[in-house]
């Protein structure tokens, strides 16, 4: 059973500046409701009971979202609209906060979960990447995590065009969906080692956070994630699982216009 999840919010949002100068991306809404918020519940579907939210000092909408509003609750009330209360009542599950004081990658968001997650497994859910899958997607992941006892990936087949933007990894099939992964590479410009890119989810042992503390600045001068995740695979290793569902990455403009339709064509 894995009962912590991190979400690291904490980034700039620079591809989607100016509106990320002042509204995190993690608040763009999706059918109405803050794209975090999928991201909550996708983890809290699949047992999860503590959430990690890391944030930066502009993203305090994120922390005033998810906090009762005992004002509004009132007025809703003296309307005679407490049906939409549940609306705005906060997610069953506990939420921590912490701060990045610097976006110094996401490896170093992560690494500021290592007390939260102590000696346990945990999820890492990116808010950016988002399916609205009516079953969480997290599910698939911590079966196979339980099933293989070892560091799990989700994977996505992605168009060769694209690759260059993820991380992409070299991997042996197993089976059905399942791979043994032997390196990853972050967004190769060249050769990349196959079509399946990392997809934003994971389930780590919280041996990561030994391998994040001694990863130096990768890529972009950020303590990647992807660097520690390579060097796990070669000593406690790791297994990816391949989604077929679709995915949507709400920092990809047409990708954010895509997710609005499909919400409202499912009734979300
Ligand atoms: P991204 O690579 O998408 O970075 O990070 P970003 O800052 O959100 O967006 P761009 O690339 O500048 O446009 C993936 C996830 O990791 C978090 C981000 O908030 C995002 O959810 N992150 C990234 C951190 O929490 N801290 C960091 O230092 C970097």
């Amino acid at each position: 059973m894995i009962h912590r999840a991190i979400i690291p919010a904490a980034g700039y949002g620079i591809r989607n500046l100016p509106v990320t100068k002042s509204i995190p991306k993690e608040m763009f809404p999706i059918a109405g409701r803050p794209t975090i918020e999928y991201i909550v519940e996708e983890a809290i579907l699949a047992g999860i009971e503590e959430i990690l939210i890391v944030l930066s000092r502009n993203k305090n909408e994120i922390m005033n979202y998810f906090d009762r509003s005992i004002e509004l609750e009132c007025i809703l009330s003296a309307r005679g609209k407490d049906y939409l209360i549940p609306k705005i009542t906060p997610p069953k599950v506990r939420i921590h906060y912490i701060r990045q004081h610097e976006a110094l990658g996401l490896g170093h968001a992560v690494l500021l979960g290592q007390s939260f997650a102590g000696n346990e497994p945990f999820a890492v859910l990116l808010p950016d990447q988002v399916s609205l899958q009516r079953t969480s997607m997290l599910i698939p992941l911590i079966k196979t995590f339980d099933n293989f006892s070892t560091n799990v990936i989700g994977l996505q087949h992605v168009k060769t065009e694209l690759l260059k933007n993820y991380g992409v990894v070299s991997a042996k099939r197993i089976k059905q969906r399942v791979f043994d992964i032997e390196s990853i590479v972050e967004k190769p410009e060249i050769n990349p080692p196959s079509n399946l890119a990392l997809m934003g989810r994971y389930i780590l042992k919280s041996e990561i956070f030994e391998l994040l503390k001694e990863t130096r600045p990768g890529q972009g001068g950020e303590i990647q994630l992807t660097d520690a995740l390579s060097k796990i695979c070669s000593t406690s290793g790791m297994i990816g699982y391949a989604y077929k569902e679709r995915w949507y990455d709400t920092s990809i403009d047409l990708d954010y216009l895509k997710i609005q339709q499909q919400a409202i064509h499912m009734n979300l």
